[in-house]
């Protein structure tokens, strides 16, 4: 009987990987996407600057952080993409470990074709930080018109700075040092048609502050511990340091608004992070590199079923929203809706992990050449 159950319980499972693999973005040469937001910009003629004097803080501290994506990074190191990719298979035991890939298309494969795979997936990956960084560029533009209040456009305004610079970081490494673009992913695509195309300001915010860029948070912490890839790893300290103020600028502004709004309101709330949570969590599997290696990404549901580890590395993505969800009073309200989806989903472990809103302070690194 449990036998039955558990085999009924794997056919669920891989129906819904074979659902969401089937969802990919193969529009390969599309330049442009418009989203449609109706939206209140607005005028604040309160200039009272430090009126929030956290933001305020936060905004000094922005303004002294700057960094120049042209000149304070090492572009002239020479990367070996493949050396590179090798080295990290074999820091975790090699490209497939521990999974019987039978009957499904890459059995057939050898070191060339996983080789090949490993390259395409950083290609992947770094193609899916850069699309990330647009979203949040685009995002806090929005912010700075819709935020009602003159120090959060102040520290915003910082932002967009942050952004355009990540965008340009991500974009140029992937140009010179890797070996192709990706389209972005038909489910972060989505995401982020969703968040900007809500129209309260706060869920920007939420969608982008705490949600996308805690994740981001967390990935780009993952990959500057793995990679020996010297110019990488720079550039995402450098990266880090900035994201880890901007998911604190969120935690910080909804703070004050979240304590007031109705118990209904915070429900919604709700809903929406874990509408993105969902998404976040299980939806990003590199579909597009499937098919670019000629492989139906559905035909691949059974190896990803077996990889235990995919499950540990998508839990800890969560490391950081949870504690700021928590610190929002998001996982407590509404009866503790929230809360019981983040046990659900086998997250709810990081509740008490430091939250951004205290802890950016410890992540910013120091930009060359800059004083404190
Ligand atoms: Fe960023
Ligand atoms: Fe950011």
């Amino acid at each position: 009987m449990a036998e039955e159950e558990g085999s009924a319980q794997r056919e669920a499972e891989l129906r819904e990987l074979r659902e969401v693999l089937a969802v990919t973005n193969t529009a390969w040469d599309e330049t442009e996407h418009t989203v449609h937001s109706d939206y209140d910009t607005f005028f604040t003629w309160d200039y009272e600057k430090g009126a929030r004097p956290k933001l305020d803080k936060l905004y000094e501290k922005a303004k002294r952080a700057q960094w120049n994506a042209q000149t304070d990074l090492p572009w002239e190191t020479e990367v070996d993409q493949e050396a590179v990719v090798v080295a990290n298979a074999e820091a975790s035991g090699g490209f497939l470990v521990n999974v019987d890939p039978a009957g499904t298309p890459v059995a057939s494969w050898g070191d060339k074709e996983w080789l090949r795979f490993g390259i395409e997936s950083q290609n992947w990956t770094l193609s899916q930080f850069l699309h990330g960084e647009q979203g949040a560029l685009v995002c806090t533009a929005k912010i700075v018109e819709s935020v009602p209040w003159i120090d959060a456009k102040y520290y915003a305004a910082t932002q967009v700075m942050d952004e355009a610079r990540h965008v340009e970081v991500f974009s140029k490494y992937l140009d010179e040092k890797l070996s192709g673009h990706y389209p972005i992913n038909a489910h972060l695509r989505a995401l982020l048609d969703d968040i900007i195309a809500d129209n309260r300001w706060d869920i920007t915010y939420l969608g982008m502050q705490i949600m996308v860029e805690g994740l981001a948070l967390a990935a780009f912490g993952f990959m500057q511990q793995m990679t020996t890839e010297p110019l990488l790893k720079q550039l995402l300290r450098y990266v880090m340091a900035d994201e880890a103020r901007h998911v604190a600028f969120g935690v910080l502004s909804l703070q004050e608004l979240y304590g007031q709004l109705s118990t209904a309101e915070l429900r919604e709330r709700q809903e929406f992070a874990y509408e993105a949570a969902v998404r976040m969590r299980d939806r990003f599997l590199q579909q597009e590199v499937w098919e670019r290696m000629g492989v139906d990404p559905k035909a691949v549901a059974p190896i990803l079923l077996q990889t235990p580890e995919r499950k540990v590395f998508q839990a800890m993505l969560f490391s950081k929203i949870v504690p700021n969800c928590k610190k929002l009073g998001l996982l407590d309200a509404a009866d503790g809706w929230l809360r019981h989806r983040f046990e659900e989903l086998g997250v709810i472990q990081f509740e008490d992990w430091a939250d951004t809103g205290e802890e950016y302070e410890s992540l910013q690194a120091q930009p060359a050449g800059q004083a404190s």
